[in-house]
């Protein structure tokens, strides 16, 4: 019989990281805040730009109010909108589609790769060949997604959008801290987006997040939209279109503090990681990590046939775990003018995947009791005792 673990175990841990850091620092952050009295964009919002450039090996950061906003604002600077079709992963959460379809362009869905759960290279040449021969809308831009913080094949899908005259705007949203071949997130695409909602590796205290680029050009327009297009020279004449997308200032104290353990907490998330790929049953199909590469381990998520009797069972020991996502973006309702093409990994996917608790700070016992359990589930599918 497993021994429920005294603490109780959740899905993710959005708190442990104040006690690590000491919360007196950050309430010494906020003080600064307080008084300085720069509440949108001020300087600690600057700092963090250049930190996480930085970090993620980019020339430029324009750090923002959402993943969402990243995105979008990436995606304005380009000036992309109606006629265009942005060719985008189906199996992730809404917004890497939202973005294309808020300002009028045309969100075309891509299928996955079954075992990595990314974006198919070959069904993104496919889907390209499909909108060109059509001759209805103009391709412009590739939206792949790091699906539970895990990179995609960029060597192969940058290729096949240079080729093509499309730009590659990498959804790193779920991957920040993660290396693709040596190079980090925020670095993949010719532009990159990430977010810092609460959840996220690098999480802040609400909504927050970055758009990466590495021309001058792109981020003074990236400046630019984030303050409603406007413009460097006439702070009152604005010259395009854009967001109220600044990130509060409160937040980038948060993050400039969150970053300073990131790279342990990273290291925490990979041996959890690890003793869930060594020790979890091969009856769960463990998502496939690019070789040289290294998830940001957002989710651990496996992939398994009763994967709704496993939910009911792991709720029933007190095991939080999330379907994520049980529809792709291409059958939710506001999607489905858009749902023009068949991909049925992503919708197999929806069906068979599970999340299980991820967090840097998951104990010995609650591990060994989350691990018990599924292959207790598992010899038991199997007819066998664990
Ligand atoms: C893949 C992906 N893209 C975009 C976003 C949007 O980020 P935000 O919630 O910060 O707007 C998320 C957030 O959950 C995400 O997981």
């Amino acid at each position: 019989m497993l021994q429920k673990p005294e603490k109780s175990i959740p899905l993710f841990d959005c708190k442990t990281t104040q006690e690590v850091i000491g919360q007196q620092r950050f309430l010494d952050a906020f003080t600064k805040v307080l008084n300085h009295g720069g509440y949108c964009q001020g300087p600690e919002t600057k700092e963090l730009d250049k930190a996480l450039a930085e970090y993620s090996g980019t020339k430029y950061c324009a750090t923002c109010g959402s993943g969402t906003d990243a995105l979008t604002l990436a995606l304005m600077a380009w000036g992309i909108g109606a006629g265009d079709a942005v060719f985008v992963s189906s199996f992730t959460f809404v917004s890497s589609a939202e973005c294309a379809a808020l300002i009028g362009a045309t969100p075309i869905f891509i299928d996955s790769d079954p075992e990595t759960y990314n974006m198919d290279p070959a069904d993104l040449q496919r889907a390209i060949d499909e909108v060109k021969k059509e001759g209805k809308l103009t391709p412009k831009v590739v939206i792949p997604v790091d699906i539970f913080g895990s990179p995609c094949d960029y060597d192969a899908i940058l290729k096949i959008a240079h080729d093509n005259g499309l730009k590659v705007l990498a959804d790193s949203c779920q991957s920040y801290g993660s290396s693709y071949k040596g190079r980090k997130a925020g670095s993949y695409g010719d532009m990159s987006a990430t977010s810092f909602y609460p959840t996220k590796p690098l999480g802040g205290y609400g909504d927050g997040g970055a758009a990466f680029c590495n021309t001058e050009e792109e981020n003074a327009l990236l400046q630019s939209c984030r303050v409603h297009g406007m413009s460097h020279e006439d702070h009152y004449d604005n010259v395009r279109l854009g967001l109220t997308g600044r990130m509060n200032t409160f937040q980038a104290s948060v993050l400039l503090l969150k970053l300073t353990v990131f790279d342990n907490e990273l290291e925490a998330r990979d041996k959890v990681a690890a003793r869930y790929d060594n020790e979890l049953s091969s009856y769960f199909r463990k998502q496939r990590i690019l070789p040289d590469c290294r998830s940001a381990r957002a989710l651990y998520t496996i992939n398994c046939d009763d994967r709704d009797e496993l939910m009911a069972y792991l709720k029933e020991k007190g095991i939080p775990c999330g379907a994520y996502y049980p529809k792709p973006v291409n059958v939710q309702t506001a999607y489905a003018k858009w749902n023009t093409r068949k991909v049925p990994v992503c919708e197999k996917l929806s069906k068979t995947v599970l999340s299980l608790p991820m967090t840097p700070y998951l104990d010995k016992e609650q591990m060994d009791y989350i691990i018990g359990c599924m292959n207790e589930f598992a010899a038991a599918k199997q007819g066998k005792a664990a």
